[in-house]
């Protein structure tokens, strides 16, 4: 199932993932226009977060391919990925909890670093080597309002945030990278109350239309994510069931079946 999508950034092609014998992604087809946010539905166990998994090259699909702005990726290790511009955020904030606010936005131009990268980027830090990175990171930190909320961000550290501020620290982080082109986010509003949650979808709007940065993001809330997405694919049983316009793949009978348990 593939919208008509003249210049895609991203194009997923056949893809298949086996664990044992389960078909996780069973020939999955899709393309996501570049410039836009792009929503990825269905319901649990459908694949999405596997389907995410194969784009960024943290598993390896059984048969098909990725092509990221016309070249062939699948063979690329997810380093390499994250070099060319894919990044993601995790459904679970992936936060260092002795690193300041500060510090886990900065780690961020790393992708998701280890302990070592984490220790030198510090060093770094503290003798200023780093000074571009700390202004970009500031720079993010004060666009998505955290700075105001947070006040001393040199100081907090991710377990005095709310699960809000955490998502959006998340956010801030995956902005860091020097030129994301594509950002994949898998359930940036969970657990986040509405009013915050219509806020972080207006971030990724605003990031959108500002930076022209493609946004692929897995969501459950579709009341509230559904009016800031301009397309929508659905996926059920490893498949992509729907795609389209973001009222319309929630209005398909194949969808509400899917959801329903059918
Ligand atoms: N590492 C793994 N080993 C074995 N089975 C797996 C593994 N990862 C996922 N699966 C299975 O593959 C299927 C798809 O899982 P996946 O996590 O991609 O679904 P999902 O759409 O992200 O679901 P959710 O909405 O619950 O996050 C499920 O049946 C799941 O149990
Ligand atoms: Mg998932």
């Amino acid at each position: 199932m593939s919208i008509d999508i003249p210049e895609p950034i991203l194009e997923v092609r056949g893809v298949s993932k086996y664990f044992g014998n389960l078909k996780a992604l069973d020939g999955v087809d899709l393309s996501i226009p570049r410039g836009k946010v792009t929503l990825l539905i269905g319901p649990n166990g459908s694949g999405k977060t596997t389907l995410i998994n194969v784009i960024t090259g943290v598993l390896r699909p059984d048969s098909g391919r990725v092509v990221f702005e016309g070249v062939d990726i699948t063979g690329l290790e997810a380093h390499e990925r994250f070099r060319l511009g894919i990044v993601r955020t995790f459904q679970i904030p992936r936060l260092f909890q002795n690193l300041s606010v500060l510090e886990n936005t900065v780690v961020g131009r790393y992708g998701n670093p280890g302990e070592g990268v984490v220790r030198g980027l510090l060093r770094s830090l503290w003798y200023g080597f780093e000074r571009t990175s700390h202004e970009d990171a500031l720079g993010h930190l004060d666009y998505l309002r955290l700075k105001e909320q947070l006040v001393d961000i040199g100081e907090r550290r991710p377990r005095e945030l709310s699960g809000g501020q955490m998502k959006l620290l998340e956010i801030s982080r995956a902005l860091m990278p020097s030129k994301p082109k594509l950002i994949i986010m898998d359930e940036p509003i969970a657990g986040v109350n509405p009013v915050l949650a219509h806020e972080i979808f207006s971030f990724i709007r605003r990031v959108c239309a500002r930076d022209g940065i493609t946004f692929l993001v897995v969501e459950h809330r579709l009341d509230i994510a559904v009016e800031y997405a301009d397309y929508a694919y659905a996926m059920h049983l490893g498949k992509v069931i729907a795609g389209g316009d973001p009222r319309s793949v929630l209005e398909d009978p194949r969808v509400i079946e899917s959801y329903l348990g059918g």
